[in-house]
């Protein structure tokens, strides 16, 4: 029979491991998916005067084909893996306004939501043919401040209380 501490241990070292693995998973996800946001924002958009209409619409068209592609599977791990670590702090979750942890934590969520919002937004009125380069736009800035603050929330909810 395993003695109750040497269970208890194990216990926690197996929890303490899928934390690991999916905090892991959603920081590479996280990578790929806010270093599209950053290139597309910073990058891309400072090379349209020197590349001209014509080229520029060929590398949008490009790069819009390969990220319906790949971002799914980018964006599967990123929620997969935050909804999975986001369980083991159902507890503070229930109570969002008890600590500053559980405050912060529950905006960077929202915020997440909300970029999910976005992409449903865009695909939709992509698909009835009515995403016009003005909605684009709106939403690509959008979306870059929504990560912008993601990011810090990520890692003030760990230092900053009150
Ligand atoms: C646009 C979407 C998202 C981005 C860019 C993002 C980004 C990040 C980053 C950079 C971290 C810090 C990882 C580290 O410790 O180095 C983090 C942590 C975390 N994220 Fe997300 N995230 C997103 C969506 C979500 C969602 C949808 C949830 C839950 C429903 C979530 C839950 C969490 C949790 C619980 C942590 C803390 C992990 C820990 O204990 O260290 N995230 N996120």
């Amino acid at each position: 029979m395993i003695e109750p501490e040497k269970a208890q241990a194990h216990g926690r070292w197996s929890a303490a491991m899928s934390h690991f693995i999916l905090v892991t998973l959603h920081l590479y996800a996280a990578i790929l998916f806010v270093g599209a946001v950053f290139f597309e924002m910073l990058v891309l958009e400072g090379i349209r005067k020197p590349v001209g209409h014509e080229t520029m619409r060929t590398v949008e068209t490009a790069i819009g084909k390969r990220a319906r592609r790949l971002m799914p599977f980018v964006i599967l791990a990123l929620y997969g893996a935050g909804i999975g670590m986001a369980w083991g702090y159902r507890e503070e979750l229930a109570h969002p306004f008890a600590s500053s942890f559980a405050t912060l934590l529950a905006i960077k969520i929202a915020l997440a939501l909300s970029v999910l919002g976005h992409f449903i937004t865009a695909l939709t009125l992509g698909a009835r043919g009515k995403l016009r380069s003005r909605q684009v736009r709106f939403i690509h800035v959008s979306v870059f401040c929504h990560v912008v603050l993601i990011v810090f929330l990520a890692k003030a909810m760990f230092f900053l209380t009150w």
